[in-house]
């Protein structure tokens, strides 16, 4: 079993070097691991929480999507998408939003800090926020729960908006009665380093304390990296590793022993400047050949624009079917696969039951259909020249339940399997995600039939 690993990126702003250490460089390692089925996309919806102008919206999707592919994304292993293409995950916003409690939100720190900050400066509590800051966590449950992902790789900010999601998750899961939605996991590394900036706080674009990752070449890289904070040792003098931002960067870069070497070189009195020259030269190293693979993509964004597409495809195909299965649960069906209610008590029975509907071909051949609660046809079975063996094969159906049955995609449709043996064909859908759907849909017929 693989391990789904899911993890968005806010696209505002463009990536620095404390992004590339604490959050790219680790994700793209993990994506190689046999073990882990990564899913990583590009939270636009989450940007327009924070920002209203489009063209920086729209520069930095574009600038992200191209430094992690530059960086090794590999398309073909990770399922890289923009959130905005999937329209399952705004869907699923508002089923979760209407099980999630308004206290739960009203406790979200990013909500109560700027309600914090309102009422600091003598404003309305809520002056300045809109329902999107708000609704946050919501929507980021949805982002997590439409892939069910096991584990959500975040930074220490992240771990309740985690909690949160496994609350609604929960609660959808015992309204609704069933086991829709996996119960997320934060994942905080603690090895990975959060990187210093210039003046040694933590990197992070709210202190204006970044160092660029490909933006400005490697002039630009080397013109902040000489203005990073030093204490004011000589040349000569020995310098102390402990609290130096400096040392700190080259380590992240280094291996064990080039640290070693730089420590000492510095402890043994090597000056700041030819330090900061010795770190702008090991940096260079592993981000030179990035940069340039990052120059020929964003030169060309109608292939990043074909990439995200088709990843977009493949995360659809997997949160279409759940979002199909949570509509039917809260009642969001058919109209035309409802029986017209006799009385209520049949009503109610019918609108949840799977049927069988047994025939017989012209040939003289015994088959059944199986349709699912809402109507709609599931399975043909095969021809019987006994009437006898289409009955033990439906008997069999009954007690089968959804988890034990193999089912075989097979182009538009797909095959239930017995015994080893194909005994029933489904018909034939409009594409392969109506076709996932069917199936999720006909494991819960058999579920259903089964518990009857
Ligand atoms: N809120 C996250 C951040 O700011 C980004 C994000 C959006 C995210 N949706 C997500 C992270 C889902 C993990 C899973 O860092």
């Amino acid at each position: 079993m693989q391990t789904r690993v899911l993890t968005g990126i806010t696209t505002t702003g463009t990536p620095h070097l404390g992004n590339y250490v604490g959050a790219i460089r680790p994700a793209i390692a993990a994506s190689h691991d046999a073990g882990v089925d990564a899913f990583y996309f590009m939270a636009d919806y989450h940007a327009l929480i924070k920002s209203d102008q489009p063209a920086r919206i729209e520069r930095s999707r574009l600038e992200i999507a191209a430094t992690w592919l530059a960086c090794g994304l590999d398309p073909a292993r990770v399922t890289f998408y923009r959130q905005s293409d999937i329209p399952e995950i705004p869907e699923l916003t508002w089923l979760l939003t209407c099980v999630t409690s308004k206290g739960l939100l009203n406790r979200a720190h990013a909500y109560k800090a700027a309600v914090d900050r309102n009422v600091a400066e003598g404003e309305d509590s809520d002056a300045g926020i809109t329902a999107g800051l708000y609704m946050y966590p919501v929507l980021m449950a949805a982002d997590i729960l439409a892939f069910n992902a096991n584990k959500v790789p975040v930074g220490r900010d992240q771990i309740q908006h985690i909690e949160m999601a496994r609350d609604i998750a929960q609660r959808f899961n015992h309204l609704y009665g069933g086991t829709f939605f996996t119960l997320p996991e934060a994942l905080i590394e603690e090895q990975v380093a959060t990187l210093p900036g210039l003046d040694g706080r933590k990197m992070s674009k709210s202190y204006d304390n970044t160092i660029p990752l490909f933006e400005g070449g490697p002039k630009r890289l080397r013109e902040t990296i000489m203005r990073i904070v030093t204490d004011s040792r000589a040349p000569g003098e020995a310098k102390s590793l402990d609290d130096s931002a400096l040392f700190t960067l080259y380590q992240a870069f280094a291996s064990r022993a080039e640290t070693q070497v730089f420590g000492k070189a510095l402890e043994d009195g090597m000056g700041w400047g030819e330090a900061k020259e010795i770190l702008f030269e090991r940096i260079e190293d592993d981000v030179a050949p990035m940069r340039e693979r990052y120059d020929q993509l964003i030169a060309r964004p109608g292939d990043i624009e074909d990439i995200l597409v088709e990843g977009a495809l493949k995360a659809r195909s997997i949160a279409a079917p759940l979002v199909a299965q949570l509509r039917d649960a809260v009642g969001l069906r058919r109209m035309n696969t409802v029986a017209a209610p006799a009385s209520k008590a049949t009503a109610a029975k019918s609108d949840k039951m799977p049927r069988f509907a047994s025939f017989r071909e012209d040939d003289g051949a015994f088959r059944f259909r199986l349709f699912g609660a809402e109507g709609d046809e599931l399975l043909l079975s095969r021809k019987f020249a006994d009437p006898k063996q289409a009955g033990a094969l439906r008997q069999r159906l009954q007690s089968l339940g959804g988890g034990q049955a193999q089912l075989d995609a097979e182009g538009l449709a797909y095959r239930l399997v017995v015994d080893g043996e194909p005994v029933a064909v489904s018909p034939a859908y409009a594409d392969d995600t109506s076709r996932d759907a069917a199936m999720q849909a006909l494991r819960a017929a058999l579920d259903t039939l089964a518990a009857a």
